[in-house]
């Protein structure tokens, strides 16, 4: 385990189990569906990957990038469109978002939202981690692989000040190393 890491929330194992039982359910729910899985930069990346391997109905990819954040560690409320869709075929898409954590659940009930405009067909979520502790904005995704308490997580996509994100697990971090 990484010195920085206090202890493993999520082992890879069971984030497999997870992406597995989430493929299941989405290659179940989307069989006569246009499915565009559409991940968000950067977190989403290694989540998105491993359901993708567990979904057994036809399906695209896509990405977007957004930005919740400012600099500190609590949500600024506003959503910054930083990579976009580029397709022209939004009518026929049915889009699920996939991300990492819903944590104060402003970045999926925005973005839900502007795929709706968009013009997508149909448009749900699915994240790997929720935290419903520190949710701002009522959202429940539809597809959740599990719930987590208030502590700072990073491994498995999820980073602070951009590291930790090449962790193969869930881990919390040692307070002494954000609290400097
Ligand atoms: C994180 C995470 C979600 C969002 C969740 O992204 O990946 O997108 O915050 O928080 P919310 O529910 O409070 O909106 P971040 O902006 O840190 O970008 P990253 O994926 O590049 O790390």
């Amino acid at each position: 385990m990484n010195r920085d890491i206090q202890s493993i929330l999520l082992s890879e194992r069971k984030i497999r189990s997870i992406s597995k039982r989430i493929g299941r359910e989405i290659s179940r729910d989307y069989a006569d569906k246009k499915l565009v899985l559409v991940g968000t930069l950067k977190g989403a990346l290694p989540f998105m990957a491993e359901v993708l391997k567990n979904i057994t109905v036809p399906c695209e990819i896509d990405f977007v990038k957004v930005s919740s954040y400012g600099s500190g560690t609590t949500s600024s409320g506003t959503l910054k469109i930083l990579l976009d869709l580029l397709r022209s075929d939004m009518a026929e898409c049915d889009v699920l978002i996939v991300e990492d954590i819903v944590d104060s659940g402003n970045t999926l009930s925005k973005l839900t939202k502007y795929m709706r405009e968009k013009g997508a067909k149909s448009v749900r979520t699915c994240t790997l981690l929720d935290k419903p502790s520190r949710r701002e904005v009522e959202f429940e995704a539809d597809y959740v692989g599990t719930v987590i308490p208030d502590e700072f997580v990073v491994g498995f996509g999820l980073d602070y000040d951009e590291k930790y994100r090449n962790l193969p697990y869930i881990g919390v971090l040692k307070k002494e190393v954000y609290q400097k």
